[in-house]
């Protein structure tokens, strides 16, 4: 069974959609249910100095938890740093939603390491262009 937060979040999912010219992008997907999301990332340097994630924004074809899970992941690491981005895993993600039934772990697994690839690519594009 679904929290309740699951389903509200589902409802009403947030930062839906496509960023044109992402600094980094993410697909992933699951081959045993066949969903898929990608995942679009801005970076930018806070007062620091240090890269953060300025903007995120996902496209989800999947299930209740996946559509949930990618909500929730690009409202935690919206302004986070990359290296705090990248310690968000599936059981945060999973308690930021009040729970997920235990069959839909992997749906949060799918979020996670959509982000993951996309501050790669980040990386990698970084890394080609100095
Ligand atoms: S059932 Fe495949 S991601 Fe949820």
């Amino acid at each position: 069974m679904y929290s309740k937060k699951v389903l509200e979040t589902f409802r009403f999912p947030k930062n839906i959609g496509e960023i044109k010219n992402p600094d980094g992008l993410g697909k992933v997907g699951n081959p045993t249910c066949g969903d898929v999301m990608w995942v679009y990332i801005k970076v930018n340097k806070n007062k620091k100095g240090q890269e953060i994630i300025k903007d995120i924004k996902v496209k989800t074809f999947g299930c209740v938890a996946a559509i949930s899970t990618s909500s929730v992941l690009t409202t935690m690491a919206k302004g986070m740093t990359l290296e705090d981005a990248l310690k968000i895993d599936k059981q945060k993600i999973a308690k930021e939603l009040g729970g997920l039934p235990p069959s839909k772990m992997h749906c949060s697994v799918l979020s996670m390491e959509g982000l993951r690839k996309a501050i790669e690519d980040y990386k990698n594009k970084k890394a080609s262009a100095d």
